[in-house]
């Protein structure tokens, strides 16, 4: 198995009923077993003075510095304040980056998720905090870009996200951020893989094997599925798998609610199923524990 990860999830805005927190709180609740989204609460930090980065700096900001340490990778969901980030998140970022080369920000992973009840999803907020992020050296996730807007409607009462397009970001997000398992935090940011030789490292069994195990077993699922879903017809017993720009997929598997193809997508880590009226789900790419068994 990969190893645990922890990510530092900073949430700009400290109100009780923010859309942010509740967006934060589902991608924690449907993180892989390996990631472990933590949420660092930064509300209670006081504003940055020079004055005050002592021998003896204020507890909280230590408290603070250290736990952001002690993370693989950040996370950033916040709100849009006049097109900004909230003041109190970017004192958090000033908190972290000082004293002058103890920054805490220095080379670790981060990814922004922007989110507004309006419709253009924190855009503003987004890329300003991009711009703090670039100076600080944090190699911040590029895709998906994340703009959650109209975030009003996105959850029940019980907080969790209601909206299928919605439901299949977190996996999305998470996939780009267990890229942190295989140590390539530089992976987070490469854009012209098809032309970077280091895009193409020699492959080590040892290191892969559990993913080549894994990988098997779930190509033989997704066959077994084709396979039954297939009319018998000369040569339907054939369940090849086709390039795709992002893995493997079926072609498409007729199925009397509508026909449907099931991808793998390795560069989110998700295996996706997409319906012919339009549904869509993705499952990590992971091993799976056997389900208790419900028979007497
Ligand atoms: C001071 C202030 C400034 C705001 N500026 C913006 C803005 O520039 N863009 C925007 O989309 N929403 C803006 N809003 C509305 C927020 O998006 C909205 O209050 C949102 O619910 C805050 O996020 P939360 O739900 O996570 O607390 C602003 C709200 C406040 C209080």
């Amino acid at each position: 198995m990969s190893p645990q990860r922890t990510v530092a999830v900073l949430v700009g805005s400290l109100r009780k009923a923010s859309f942010s927190r509740k967006v934060a709180k589902a991608l924690a609740a449907v993180a892989p077993d390996n990631l472990h989204l933590e949420i660092v609460e930064i509300g209670q930090l006081p504003p940055y003075n020079e004055d005050e980065e002592t021998a003896a700096p204020p507890a909280a900001w230590v408290a603070f510095r250290d736990q952001v340490r002690g993370a693989d990778a950040v996370l950033f969901v916040t709100p849009e304040y006049n097109r900004s980030v909230p003041g109190f998140l970017k004192n958090a970022i000033d908190v972290g980056s000082r004293p002058y080369g103890k920054s805490v920000w220095s080379g670790k992973p981060g990814a922004v998720v922007s989110v507004s009840p309006g419709a253009l999803g924190a855009f503003g907020a987004n890329h300003h905090l991009r711009q703090s992020l670039v100076f600080l050296d944090v190699p911040a996730m590029q895709q998906p870009e994340a703009y959650i807007g109209g975030a009003a409607g996105l959850f029940d009462e019980a907080g969790t996200l209601t909206n299928d397009a919605t439901r299949t970001f977190p996996d999305q997000v998470h996939g780009r951020l267990r890229r942190l398992d295989r140590g390539q935090s530089q992976g987070l940011i490469m854009q012209n893989q098809a032309t970077d030789p280091a895009a193409w490292p020699a492959l080590s069994y040892e290191t892969l094997k559990d993913t080549c195990e894994t990988l098997q077993l779930w190509t033989q699922v997704v066959g077994k599925v084709r396979l039954a879903q297939t009319p018998w017809l000369n040569h339907s017993w054939h369940v090849p798998l086709y390039v795709t720009a992002r893995g493997l997929t079926t072609s498409l598997v007729p199925h009397p609610a509508g026909a449907f193809d099931l991808e793998f997508d390795f560069v989110d880590e998700v295996l996706r199923l997409r319906t012919s009226n339009g549904a869509a789900a993705g499952t990590p790419l992971e091993p799976q524990r056997p389900q208790a068994s419900t028979t007497a």
